[in-house]
């Protein structure tokens, strides 16, 4: 058995000859990044010949040089052609005034490639008023219209009914087993509000679409169409782009609260769903797999259906938000791969796109000879529900 530990890099790709990518940051950014197959050796990006886009992640195995796996993807569903936007859609941020300097670059990046040519509204959410100068530079910042928002009180901050001392002790104990964040209660009334509430923003009640972004991520290449179209137009409720697994300690409890759910609520449980992508033994127990939820581009009226907020408020009641440290990226997954048919899920595998510590690259013509997965990654687990 070998032991793998991950590098942090993910590569996510695949490719279009026209595409415009920006090689010069990547190269600052990735001065290592390379692959072919297993990747046995890291070369210069500057041997990288055009640019297209593929799945690679880095690995570090002790044992031998095997440095990263190549993911070669099937081909993408053909582009639409680029034109204004015209989806019901916005792109969401949730950000603090201290985040400023983050959201402008992310900004740049996704107004550089997408939204210049589409002109999608902004939304800004915060807990706190941002400041005039936050306004003021994110609305030089796009010709698109923007809007800010102050989150309400009760949607943002932990309940009085949580049980303080249990969450205290909930929160000292993950910080003994060195989880990350372990201690933040900020961080965990992020991950509930990302769960349960932003959708029911009044700001985001005009729209039906949403692509979530955060600061200080970076979109390298030009995506050539209308991702909201896409959804739209095929029926999906969730796009992604990577996928990984979740860190048991900070979910004890949260697959057994879900199939306690299940069984309560079974109308709520979709035909042809994607159970198996979330459990290997038809969900007696949670393999861990995920979609990364920082980047989204979904429906919301999938959230704000019945099923799924009755789903949120079921877990909500649990308090395991609090006395565990459950994330809005294994609650979202769930609930897709659940709630709704696997057909309405979509691998964005086309769109390039770094968060910190994972990305996507641009890359050569090697992605196309064969079909590596990291072993960390969740997507094989994702493809291989469609292969039969
Ligand atoms: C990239 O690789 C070269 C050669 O292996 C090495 O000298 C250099 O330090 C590496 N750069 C980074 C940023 O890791
Ligand atoms: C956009 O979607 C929202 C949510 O479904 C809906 O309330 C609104 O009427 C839609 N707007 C248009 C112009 O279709």
């Amino acid at each position: 058995m070998r032991h793998w530990i991950p590098l942090f890099s993910l590569f996510l790709a695949s490719r279009y000859s026209n595409c415009a990518c920006d090689i010069s940051a990547m190269i600052t950014e990735i001065s290592n990044c390379s692959w072919s197959g297993p990747v046995r050796q890291r070369h210069s990006l500057e041997k990288i010949p055009s640019c297209s886009l593929m799945l690679v992640q880095t690995v570090e195995d002790e044992a031998s040089d095997l440095r990263g796996v190549l993911v070669a993807p099937p081909k993408p569903p053909a582009p639409r052609p680029v034109g204004e936007g015209t989806a019901n859609a916005t792109l969401l941020i949730l950000a603090r005034n201290s985040d400023l300097d983050g959201v402008l670059s992310s900004m740049g990046y996704l107004e550089r490639h997408f939204n210049k040519r589409f002109g999608y509204p902004w939304v800004f959410l915060n807990e706190e008023e941002f400041t005039e100068e936050f306004k003021t530079r994110v609305t030089a910042a796009t010709e698109a219209p923007v809007s800010f928002g102050l989150i309400p009180h009760d949607h943002w901050y932990q309940p009085d009914w949580v049980d303080e001392d249990r969450a205290r002790e909930g929160r000292e104990s993950m910080q003994r087993a060195n989880i990350i964040y372990a201690g933040s209660v900020p961080y965990r009334n992020m991950c509930r509000f990302n769960s349960g509430f932003f959708f029911h923003h009044p700001l985001l009640q005009p729209y039906r679409y949403y692509w979530r972004v955060e600061p200080d991520i970076k979109y390298f290449c030009d995506v050539t169409y209308d991702p909201f179209d896409y959804l739209r137009d095929n029926n999906k409720i969730y796009g992604f782009t990577i996928s990984f697994y979740e860190w048991e300690k900070t979910i004890p409890t949260l697959w057994d609260t879900v199939k306690r759910f299940m069984s309560e609520y079974p109308q709520f449980v979709a035909e042809g769903n994607a159970m198996d992508y979330l459990s290997d033994n038809g969900g007696d127990k949670y393999n861990l797999c995920h979609f990364w939820s920082n980047f989204e581009i979904a429906d919301m009226n999938f959230w704000r259906s019945q099923a799924y907020q009755t789903f949120f408020d079921y877990l909500d009641n649990t308090g395991g938000f609090y006395y565990e440290r459950w994330g809005d990226a294994p609650v979202h997954s769930i609930a897709a791969a659940l709630f709704a048919n696997k057909e309405q899920l979509h691998f964005f595998r086309d769109i390039g796109y770094r968060h910190e510590p994972f990305q996507h690259c641009p890359s050569g013509e090697e992605w196309e000879r064969g079909k590596y997965y990291a072993p960390q990654s969740c997507v094989r687990r994702y493809e291989k529900l469609f292969l039969s």
